[in-house]
């Protein structure tokens, strides 16, 4: 149990446990909730047992930082097809011939930033992605950082009242009223029809066991199965708890680094602080399984 009570302490407290150490792979924590920065290992030809281990400290840390990658955009889609088949954005604007590799870009011109809003990647798709790995390449002077919070933190800091009364809960996460015109100023037409789709509202996650809020502001409308106004109560009260800044990390980009974060248990908020410069790079994206 890590929530605490009264005077007796921080409200969530990162289970201490005796991790194993990595061989191939420094790995230098952020705080000890959230995040960790990877050394050693050059991105573009990583060894088997170097990606086991990335593969360990990306569950063991929920977002993973690489610092000083030099990655052409097919190197950038094969370290992703490690972590399983890539996933296609249903709306965004990407790489000429690379339907896989979104392109994130923001600049004197832009009308809006990607992700200025706390959200899990796409979670409006049936099959919501495993996790997205994001290469700037372009950075501001100062600025455009990305904010990185635990959902498992999030909810283990819940009371057990709390944990409780949403277990057994789903919710619907929409794509339509987020994606469409968002990139017009792309030149992208928009579909027919944006993805939805209804997700359990705390999901277990596959590898670590380990339980995590999955609404966010983004996508999420309503929680199912209760009255509409007490859907808006309960969410705007998760989304305030999951925003405390204890369960976060926060990355500050300098060119040719790499994110990589586990959309099952982060929801992640980028900083558009910086206009009006330029801030670029893409997105890879692995594709994940339903939510269960
Ligand atoms: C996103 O993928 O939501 C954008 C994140 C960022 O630009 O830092």
């Amino acid at each position: 149990m890590n929530v605490l009570r009264g005077n007796q302490g921080p409200r969530y407290k990162a289970a201490a446990g005796a991790e194993e150490p990595f061989e191939t792979i420094t790995v230098d924590k952020l705080t000890p909730i959230i995040g960790a920065e990877i050394g050693g290992v050059d991105l573009s030809s990583p060894s088997n047992r170097q990606l086991d281990e990335i593969h360990r400290a990306l569950a063991e840390n929920q977002v993973i930082f690489f610092r000083d990658q030099e990655l052409t955009p097919e190197q950038h889609l094969d370290f992703g097809r490690h972590f399983g088949p890539l996933h296609l954005h249903p709306a965004a604007p990407h790489a000429p011939g690379h339907p896989e590799l979104m392109i994130i870009h923001a600049d004197k011109d832009s009308p809006r930033a990607n992700g200025e809003n706390w959200h899990s990647d796409v979670s409006c798709d049936e099959l919501p992605p495993l996790g997205s790995i994001l290469y700037i390449k372009t950075c501001p002077p100062r600025g455009g950082d990305t904010l990185f919070a635990s959902m498992y933190a999030a909810y283990e800091a819940l009371s057990e009242r709390m944990q409780t009364y949403l277990e057994g809960l789903t919710a619907l996460h929409d794509g339509e009223h987020v994606y469409r015109g968002l990139y017009a100023n792309y030149g992208v037409a928009d579909k027919p029809a944006y993805p939805r789709a209804e997700h359990p509202v705390v999901r277990t996650h596959p590898v670590t066991g380990r339980k995590a809020l999955y609404v966010n502001r983004g996508f999420t409308r309503r929680i199912l199965g209760i009255p509409r106004d007490e859907s808006e109560g309960v969410l705007r009260y998760l989304y305030e708890h999951m925003e405390n800044p204890l369960f976060q990390c926060r990355f500050r980009w300098r060119a040719n680094s790499v994110a990589f974060w586990d959309n099952r248990c982060v929801q992640h908020h980028a900083m558009w602080d910086y206009w009006p410069h330029t801030r670029s790079g893409f997105r890879v994206t692995v594709r994940g399984d339903k939510p269960a």
